[in-house]
């Protein structure tokens, strides 16, 4: 049964005394963009980070680093721009969080983007295997169902693979669970925790209500189409935004929430539990989003499916047949040119 998921603290510094390291060096890829962005500075607010490292592809990357610098905390921003600094962006950092890639337009799955962002992540993680082999990676580019096995293979290929710390961040459908819940139910969506699991895209996700906290009920003629809702928020986005883009600050919200726990969990704080897609064999499928107890060392203990009631059942079904797809095709590409 999921015990707590830890909500972050962006501004406050911890309180609990360690002699663990508690300042980390993050480096984003794809800090010039949409999430990247505002990711950044959520990273540069967050006192846990001491070394903040912009890469992008986009040449005006060293500009927004810039921009970042003149922010009153004791975090240092470097930029990077173009893909033979990529090594040096990527030395020695603990944390990378990687939003790097296209985003959705109306009307285009996350399965879409796979022929613009499957090579993306191939790149980084062809670098990653040099330069960081054991940081902590934080996949947010989508098709994130794909990206990460990619992420993984690559890193096999390797020698470098430590399936504990590679991630695909789905926090985004947690936050968008707890907040439609939180508005259904008449609740502060911060006190409001949905376990999300399965995969990040359509019928894969599958929110958990009936393990939400507080307990809530929803009820039934209700309930499917808040599944839907949460399912196609982010094509809600996509649709609201006409072509300008997908969620954006949302994720960045998500990401750095995420990034944060992880990095408390490094520095020993005990009981850091969070939703994530990660490497498992907790079902059928070799890749899974499901709370995971995160530690020093990245994944202390995954926490699995758990219970869930029929009507979950059926939707995880399904989830675990587009699952298997969506993952075969990130395998198959990463090893296709072996
Ligand atoms: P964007 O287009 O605004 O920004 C992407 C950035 O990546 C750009 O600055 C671009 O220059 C950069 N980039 C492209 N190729 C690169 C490469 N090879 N190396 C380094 N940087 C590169 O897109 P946005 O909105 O920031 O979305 C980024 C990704 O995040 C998309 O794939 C999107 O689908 C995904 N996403 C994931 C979510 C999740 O819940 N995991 C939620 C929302 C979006």
């Amino acid at each position: 049964m999921l015990s707590r998921i830890v909500r972050p603290t962006l501004t406050a510094a911890r309180n609990f005394s360690t002699s663990q390291q508690n300042n980390y060096k993050v480096t984003v890829c794809g800090a010039a963009g949409g999430i990247g962005q505002p990711l950044s500075l959520l990273l540069k607010l967050n006192p846990l980070v001491t070394e903040l490292n912009c890469y992008d592809i986009a040449p005006f990357t060293p500009g927004v680093a810039c921009d970042l610098s003149h922010i009153e905390t004791a975090s240092k921003v470097k930029g990077f721009a173009g893909q033979e600094s990529l090594k040096d962006a990527l030395n020695s950092a603990d944390v990378v969080v990687i939003p790097a890639g296209v985003p959705r337009k109306p009307g285009m799955t996350r399965d879409d983007l796979f022929g613009s962002n499957a090579s993306v992540v191939k790149t980084i993680f062809e670098c990653a295997s040099v330069a960081c082999p054991d940081a902590i990676f934080c996949i947010i580019t989508n098709p994130v169902n794909s990206c990460v096995p990619i992420a993984c293979e690559v890193l096999k290929k390797a020698n470098k693979l430590n399936p504990r710390r590679v991630f695909g961040v789905s926090t985004l459908d947690i936050v968008r669970a707890n907040t439609f819940v939180g508005e259904m139910c008449g609740v502060n969506p911060k006190e409001v925790n949905v376990p999300v699991i399965g995969g990040h895209s359509g019928i894969t996700i599958v929110p958990l209500f009936s393990r939400a906290t507080p307990k809530v009920t929803i009820p039934a003629d209700k309930l499917d189409a808040l599944t839907k809702r949460v399912q196609e928020a982010g094509t809600e986005v996509v649709k609201a935004k006409a072509g300008h883009g997908s969620a954006t600050l949302s994720m960045a919200y998500s990401g750095a929430r995420f990034a944060n726990n992880v990095m408390r969990a490094l520095m020993g704080e005990p009981d850091v539990i969070e939703c994530a897609y990660v490497m498992a064999d907790v079902t059928d499928v070799d890749y899974f989003a499901s709370p995971v107890k995160l530690g020093k060392c990245g994944i202390e203990q995954n926490c699995g499916v758990g219970d869930i009631n029929e009507y979950e059942t059926k939707l995880l079904c399904d989830a675990l047949e587009q699952l298997k797809r969506d993952i075969q095709k990130g395998v198959d590409f990463a090893n296709q040119d072996q």
